[in-house]
């Protein structure tokens, strides 16, 4: 039932960043229960386009209340081979009754759900029927964010929307200010942790692990050995090749993934802005446990006069708010909760951060625009508008637009078109050297 409610939070708009951690304080979950609540609703958000278009076939009408709705969509995803979650017929059936009975709300529904689930069991081609019906309940993902994805990448499309279905790999950051990524892949060997690094040459710090683990499990996590971050977003530091003594403005920095590894790189000045005060929080929490410092201050990156000291920065990184359909493996719930009319919307706040910090970049600087998404109006499109508003900025070479992957098989049994070499998030970078 709490994977219901969670589910059902998503639905009225809720993110679960905010709905879990609420759920967990009224239930006075431990971190088990939180753990289980989470990888559930993780499960049957990334199938609720299929669970939506079941129980549409199975019961047409709408249901009340819709908690009750919520209990059945969790109750088809359990019931589905193919998702990770999946127990037997009976015990589905009977927990969801079950569910049903101890809920006030839902006393006398328990008959509804055993026809519905018994109906669901007994039509084998149900799922095949819905699925070849629409793309929200083959894909999992709202019809225009697919239509979005196929027209951005007419060969690729199908690979992004399947990395989305999976679990991501664990990666770790090791900061080789205290320890060698060797020597930590011993460490972490030690504990029967067992992780590979990726051959590429700029991410040089990333390790993977072959199971996610708990941090605590994480040799010197405590003392700032090793951080959580994906390979992806490993490329930003790099990208940006900050040295020792320059001015750098991480302008979008919490909860401060980047800015850590920005300093964990060089010795240089970096001014951390986040216009979230609380989130900005974090990103001191991160550089104590690391052991590094920055100047963090909460504000508004579009409006510099409000902060900035006149003097030109060396490196700018503005890793810019966008709709994070790049990470949508990592949050299932974000597809459910984006709108198409979000995208311009972002879009146009990405041009305003750009063509306000430009200015504070000194010639010869380097800007990296980062964005997790894989949308080409927050990537190669803003990218190229930019470079066509700004004569004094020279593209510099940047990997563009990566697309998420992973490099197992896919869970239909399917090797992905191009086989990945590592596990990572879909990302765009592009990066612009200052010249007068
Ligand atoms: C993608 S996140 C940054 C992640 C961060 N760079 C990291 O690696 O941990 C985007 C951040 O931009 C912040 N933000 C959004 N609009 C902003 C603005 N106008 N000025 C400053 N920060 C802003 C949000 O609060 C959010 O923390």
């Amino acid at each position: 039932m709490a994977c219901a409610q969670l589910v059902g939070d998503v639905q009225e708009g809720a993110s679960l960043a905010t709905a879990l951690p609420q759920s967990a304080a009224r239930g006075k979950w431990d971190a088990a229960q939180r753990g289980a609540a989470q990888a559930l609703s993780f499960a049957v958000l990334r199938h609720l386009g299929t669970a939506r278009a079941a129980l549409s076939a199975l019961h047409p009408k709408a249901i009340h209340p819709p908690l009750l709705r919520d209990v059945l969509h969790t109750a088809l995803v359990l019931l589905r081979p193919d998702t990770g979650v999946h127990y037997a017929a009976h015990t589905v059936v009977n927990q969801a009754v079950e569910a049903c009975k101890r809920t006030p709300a839902l006393r006398h529904a328990g008959g509804f759900v055993n026809a519905v689930l018994r109906r669901f069991i007994a039509s084998p081609d149900l799922l095949d029927t819905v699925c070849a019906a629409s793309n929200e309940a083959r894909w999992n993902h709202p019809p225009w964010w697919v239509e979005t994805l196929q027209a951005a990448y007419p060969q690729r499309w199908q690979d992004v929307l399947q990395v989305a279905q999976r679990q991501p790999a664990m990666t770790l950051r090791v900061n080789t200010r205290r320890i060698s990524r060797a020597d930590y892949q011993l460490e972490l060997s030690a504990c029967g942790l067992h992780s590979m690094a990726p051959k590429d040459a700029l991410l040089d710090q990333a390790l993977i692990l072959q199971q996610p683990a708990a941090v605590e499990r994480l040799p010197g996590f405590d003392v700032g050995w090793v951080s959580v971050q994906d390979a992806a977003a490993q490329y930003a530091a790099t990208l940006l090749d900050v040295q020792p003594g320059q001015r750098v403005l991480d302008a979008c920095a919490a909860p401060g993934g980047k800015t850590a590894h920005l300093l964990e790189r060089a010795d240089c000045t970096v001014l951390a802005l986040d216009k979230d005060a609380q989130r900005l929080h974090r990103v001191d929490d991160t550089l104590r446990r690391l052991g590094l410092q920055a100047n963090t201050l909460a504000a508004d990156a579009a409006h510099p006069a409000a902060w900035w000291d006149g003097q030109r920065f060396d490196r700018i990184l503005l890793d810019a708010p966008c709709s994070a359909s790049g990470i949508s493996r990592r949050h299932p719930d974000i597809r459910w909760l984006r709108r198409a009319t979000d995208i311009p919307a972002l879009a146009a706040t990405q041009t305003a951060l750009l063509d306000a910090l430009w200015p504070l970049l000194q010639t010869g600087g380097k800007l990296l625009y980062a964005t997790c998404s894989v949308f080409p109006q927050e990537g190669a499109q803003q990218a190229a508008a930019f470079l066509a508003r700004h004569a004094d900025a020279i593209a510099s070479p940047a990997p563009g637009q990566l697309l998420p992957q992973e490099p197992q098989h896919s869970g239909d049994g399917n090797a992905a078109a191009s086989p990945a070499s590592h596990s990572q998030d879909g990302f765009y970078y592009a990066l612009f050297t200052k010249s007068s």
